[in-house]
């Protein structure tokens, strides 16, 4: 499995590529715990980035990202805001804006869990920081996009693990098995996901206090490092690997072993 080192390579090698493949809703990240703004102006921010990567993250789980960038720009033109997408949509707006998405509950359900996120006096719009709140409290989000909303808006050490992780962390740690169908392979993924991810965010701790705290403290780590996996599993550990670009080979199992083409292709 990565060790610091190559952790630190990944985090590296994607604000490296980043730069070149923007996104409107990857924004420089906001500690909610900072005292540079007040409450009320890092409520707010907090508020829209939230409602912004959710809105993102349901779109990305079944189209690719140069197609839900126009989406998801008209999207926000038209709500800016989940309080707007609560009182002011019509369903029938919101399925005509989905149009060409596909799966459309998923827009349906947007728009019921946003109605829910703004009538709940305790959210009053502002979704959770939690991945289990954010489970428990809002139509359509699973673990995925709880993990997402959880790591990039808030900071916290949540893994995200899509179809991309799971053949990265399959080869990383050279787990045979059907990465997508087999409960038991994706499971163990997971956790594997869970832990690295917190590993992550306390590389980064800066004072002693900070190291091996519970939970970890938040940052911008998980965020990055969450979306690095994403975007190196699309971009260089696809199905068929590039591996001569990794910035995470030295700790590649199935690289080592000369099986890396064998898993992500087919069941092993
Ligand atoms: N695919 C799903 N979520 C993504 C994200 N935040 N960045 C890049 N690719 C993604």
């Amino acid at each position: 499995p990565p060790g610091r080192s190559a952790r630190n390579a990944l985090l590296t090698w994607f604000d490296s590529v980043s730069t070149t493949r923007s996104m409107p809703w990857r924004k420089p990240w906001i500690n909610p715990t900072s005292h540079s703004h007040s409450p009320s102006e890092l409520r707010s921010i907090l508020e829209r980035r939230a409602y912004e990567v959710w809105i993102s993250e349901i779109m990305l789980q079944q189209t690719r990202v140069a197609v839900v960038i126009g989406y998801w720009n008209s999207w926000m033109a038209k709500w800016p805001t989940i309080h707007e997408l609560a009182a002011a949509a019509a369903p029938d707006d919101v399925l005509s804006a989905w149009r060409g998405l596909g799966y459309y509950s998923r827009a349906t359900r947007i728009h019921e869990g946003a109605k829910l996120v703004c009538r709940d006096p305790a959210m009053k719009g502002l979704l959770p920081s939690g991945v289990a709140e954010l489970e428990a409290k809002v139509p359509g989000v699973g673990r995925y996009t709880a993990g997402a909303i959880s790591a990039i808006v808030f900071g916290h050490a949540a893994p995200m693990v899509d179809g991309n992780v799971l053949r990265v962390l399959s080869r990383q740690l050279g787990i045979l098995g059907d990465v997508k169908a087999d409960k038991r392979v994706v499971d163990v993924l997971w956790a594997a996901a869970d832990e690295l991810v917190k590993k992550v965010a306390r590389d980064g701790a800066e004072d002693d206090n900070e190291v091996g705290a519970e939970p970890p403290p938040v940052s911008d780590r998980p965020g990055r490092w969450g979306q690095a996996l994403m975007e190196l599993g699309s971009t260089v550990c696809t199905p068929k690997p590039n591996c001569s670009p990794c910035p995470i080979s030295s700790t590649c199992r199935a690289y080592a072993e000369g099986y890396a083409l064998a898993l992500g292709t087919s069941p092993v």
